[in-house]
């Protein structure tokens, strides 16, 4: 399973190569994969990676990282028990003449990446996927041919998706850089990440 990934992996990395040659604009020669162990308990699933995590070729390693690193160690959960990865494997960026931001994938870079999300879940093949904010939710949605939803009113409660004869129980977050943000948000992303581990607990006795 593991070479399966690697080989999946590489391939991806070939694409975002090939993509970065028709004048896109983004980290395409630089990608970061997933990272932990297969068929975990746990997987999250965030958006794209920033520049902490491209310049160190790891997921989350950056602020939102450390915020991630926060609510596991509060709920119990280990994060190298945790496969860690995102729904797009290049950071998107904005270029003006001084400097480079972050902006969200586009709809055509989303969708690009999805069959490699599709079969890097399915040799992964965790318990639970955790969505961090919008852009994984919406990365499902679109692979289990479903309606978006709404973060907002379906974060903290598991959902059952089927992707192409694959079942998957889905539990929205909301993503940890968003407390940065709005601090209104950290008391539900606690509520939200300690009902998570107690779900994973009882997985574990089951
Ligand atoms: N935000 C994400 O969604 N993913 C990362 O890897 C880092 C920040």
């Amino acid at each position: 399973m593991e070479e399966k990934l690697s080989a999946l992996y590489a391939a991806e990395r070939a694409r975002l190569h090939a993509a970065a040659a028709r004048g896109r604009t983004g980290e395409y020669e630089a990608p970061v994969f997933g990272e932990g162990p297969l068929h975990p308990r746990l997987m999250l699933l965030g958006e794209a990676p920033g520049a902490e995590e491209t310049r160190l070729g790891r997921p989350f390693v950056g602020k939102a990282g450390k915020n991630l690193n926060m609510l596991l160690a509060l709920a119990g959960i280990t994060r190298t028990c945790v496969y860690v990865t995102n729904a797009v494997k290049f950071r998107p960026t904005n270029v003006k003449a001084r400097s480079i931001s972050n902006r969200p994938p586009s709809p055509a870079e989303l969708a690009e990446g999805l069959p490699t999300l599709k079969d890097e879940l399915r040799l992964v093949n965790p318990s639970v996927v955790a969505t961090l904010g919008n852009t994984p939710l919406k990365a499902l949605c679109l692979l289990g041919g479903r309606e978006p939803l709404p973060i907002g009113s379906v974060h903290g409660r598991m959902l059952k998706f089927m992707i192409d004869g694959m079942p998957l129980c889905v539990f929205p977050l909301y993503h940890p850089a968003s407390v940065i943000y709005n601090r209104s948000l950290l008391p539900l992303l606690e509520e939200d990440v300690t009902c998570l581990g107690s779900i994973l607990n009882e997985i574990k006795e089951a």
